[in-house]
């Protein structure tokens, strides 16, 4: 359990989390901040979801391939639920204490977006899986990287080439509009721990904009004191 790791908060790793549709950038963006903390002699860890731990991986696997879907909505988002759960007490909680800071593509948000918002799965049994994978550990800054759908499909679409769209990329542009509309929410209701970030401009232009959002939640000492206590 994420409470059983002994964490020193004053020195504990910062958690930023990204996300956003199909094509916004994230592994780019997430590489690139990656890069800058390695300047500031910031030791630093590169994750995902769904995934990041052995266990995890394996469910990513299951869900990705559309299996998940097969299952129903509330059981594939207790697979998100279930690789959450080991990617957090076996990746993400020990490194923080460790003091080393974890960058995450997709995190509890894209379960918020994605089987809450948009596949309408009650928010009561988000509230109750959260409680059980995540506890205390909120994300200190979640970056959001917003750009209109069709955007972001043909980005997805040239990315992955000849390959087949996974469960999600299969999904119609309704469902991503949705997502949008979803995220854009996410941001306004959590304004303290989000960042929305336009991901139309150049990968360099956005990552500016990103590491901006960085120093000023976590590294600029009023924003860091608040992030402590959180
Ligand atoms: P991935 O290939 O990692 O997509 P992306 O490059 O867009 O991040 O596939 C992960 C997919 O899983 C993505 O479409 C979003 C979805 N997802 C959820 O629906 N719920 C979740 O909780 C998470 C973490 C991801």
């Amino acid at each position: 359990m994420v409470e059983s790791v002994p964490v020193d908060v004053s020195n504990r790793g910062r958690f930023i989390t990204f996300e956003g549709g199909e094509g916004s950038g994230k592994s780019t963006q997430i590489k690139l901040l990656a890069e800058r903390l390695a300047l500031k002699n910031l030791r630093a860890i590169v994750t995902r979801e769904p995934g990041g731990s052995p266990g995890a991986e394996i469910i990513r696997h299951l869900i990705l391939s559309g299996m998940g879907k097969l299952l129903g909505a509330e059981a594939e988002t207790m697979l998100f639920a279930a690789a959450r759960d080991d990617h957090v007490h076996s990746v993400i909680a020990p490194a923080l204490a460790q003091g080393v800071w974890v960058l995450c593509d997709r995190f509890a948000d894209s379960t918020r977006a994605y089987q809450g918002k948009v596949g309408h799965v009650d928010p009561k049994l988000l509230d109750a899986l959260e409680r059980v994978t995540i506890g205390a550990l909120k994300p200190d800054l979640t970056v959001i990287l917003d750009l209109p759908v069709e955007i972001g499909m043909k980005r997805a679409a040239a990315r992955r080439g000849n390959e087949a769209p996974d469960r999600f990329e299969a999904e119609d542009i309704g469902f991503h509009q949705k997502l949008r509309e979803a995220y854009l929410q996410i941001a306004a209701d959590d304004p303290e721990r989000c960042e929305l970030i336009d991901a139309t401009g150049a990968p360099e232009q956005v990552s500016a904009n990103v590491w901006n959002a960085v120093r000023n939640h976590l590294l600029t000492p009023s924003r860091r004191v608040k992030a402590r206590r959180a």
